[in-house]
């Protein structure tokens, strides 16, 4: 579609990923250090009502049929459910989604699945209190699997967890996370570490690889390569012999080998940040800014111009290998993951 969100190599992204806020109840080592972030100022932070009015716009008038929310936590923001509703009502009514720590979730699952949020992803690394103590600040592991005992109980199928193996940290832990997620009917997924920490402490060579993740989980189970189109899905999966999902079909397991395995080629992705900016990519280094336009008194088709213009400047790839490559400014809290 000509009016739609197409860049320069002939990618249309239709799936938009929305950060609520950059503020986190957690502190994920792999994400912000311990003392928290230089907050955006409310006064930045798109209000409700914008941000429907960009989703509506970029469903009615950019061909988005997929927004998820993200953050920071999404959870914390108290409009969340307001927003959900809303995206909900529009035509053609979009799939929507939430990128989640799940902390909170125990309480809110109902009211989001009553508002129309169709699934959730939880993050979760580790098992253990303890570690989950060392991985993110917070003893708030219990909070987390209540969040995704309500999701699964509400109907927010498929529930996915999203785990990131660190050496010398978490990364003994695969089978033990697939374990779980069988068991309890979760999809899970194991993600590369990527170089989007506030602290730029990220080290290639200390990356647990998507061929590590595989062979640790080979070590205890039969995985077989999933026969269905991967599409735009950033995840890689594969059929874990003799397990069945909750939906009756063969359970699965996921790789997100952002690093050493790009979907970049088939990526569908616009972002929009909190405060109103638009990435063509997770790794750009270009914003757009829309909620200027938006406070300017810009009407809806100028707003639609200015994005499909955004997408013109999305590279090819992320570039983590190029030796030139430089961090985004923002890190994944602030830009949305
Ligand atoms: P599904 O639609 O359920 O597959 O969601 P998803 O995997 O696209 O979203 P989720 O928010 O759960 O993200 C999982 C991981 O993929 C996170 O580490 C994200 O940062 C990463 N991810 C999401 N979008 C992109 C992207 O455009 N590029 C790259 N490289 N990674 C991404
Ligand atoms: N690399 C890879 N994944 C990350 N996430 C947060 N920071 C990083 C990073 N540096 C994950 C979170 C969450 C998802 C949105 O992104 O664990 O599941
Ligand atoms: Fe798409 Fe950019 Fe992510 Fe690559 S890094 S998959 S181009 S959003």
């Amino acid at each position: 579609t000509s009016a739609g969100l197409v860049d320069r190599y002939g990618r249309v992204a239709t799936d938009l990923r929305v950060s609520l806020t950059d503020r986190c109840n957690l502190r994920c080592s792999y994400c912000m250090p311990p003392e928290g972030l230089p907050w955006l100022p409310n006064s930045d932070v798109l209000t409700d009502d914008e941000i429907i009015r960009l989703v509506r716009i970029a469903v009615e008038r950019l061909g988005v049929r997929e927004v998820r929310f993200t953050g920071g936590e999404p959870l914390i923001r108290p409009g969340l459910t307001k927003i959900v509703a809303a995206s909900a009502e529009l035509a053609p009514r979009p799939q929507l989604s939430l990128t989640t720590n799940g902390i909170g979730l125990d309480k809110l699952a109902r009211s989001l699945r009553a508002a129309g949020l169709d699934r959730v992803n939880v993050s979760l690394d580790t098992l253990d209190a303890d570690r989950f103590e060392r991985l993110t600040h917070r003893r708030r592991l219990p909070d987390v699997l209540a969040g995704l005992v309500a999701a699964g109980a509400t109907g927010l199928h498929p529930v996915k967890i999203n785990s990131v193996l660190m050496r010398g940290v978490n990364d003994d832990e695969a089978p033990a996370l697939l374990r779980f997620a069988l068991a309890a009917g979760y999809e899970l997924r194991f993600i590369e570490q990527m170089p989007l920490d506030a602290q730029h402490a990220w080290d290639r060579t200390k990356m647990i690889t998507a061929a590590e993740i595989l062979a640790s989980l080979q070590a205890e189970f039969t995985l077989q390569a999933d026969p269905a189109e991967r599409g735009g899905a950033p995840a890689e999966t594969w059929l874990v012999a003799g397990w069945t999902a909750p939906d009756g079909e063969p359970a699965k397991v996921g790789v997100i080998g952002s690093v050493t395995r790009p979907f970049c080629g088939d990526c569908d992705r616009t972002r929009l940040t909190a405060d109103g900016q638009v990435r063509a990519c997770l790794f750009a280094t270009e914003e757009s800014d829309l909620r200027g336009a938006l406070r300017g008194g810009a009407d809806d088709e100028e707003i639609a111009r200015r994005w499909r213009a955004a997408m013109w400047t999305k590279r090819a790839g992320h570039g983590i290998d190029n030796p030139a490559f430089l961090q985004p400014a923002r890190p994944m809290s602030a830009i949305g993951g």
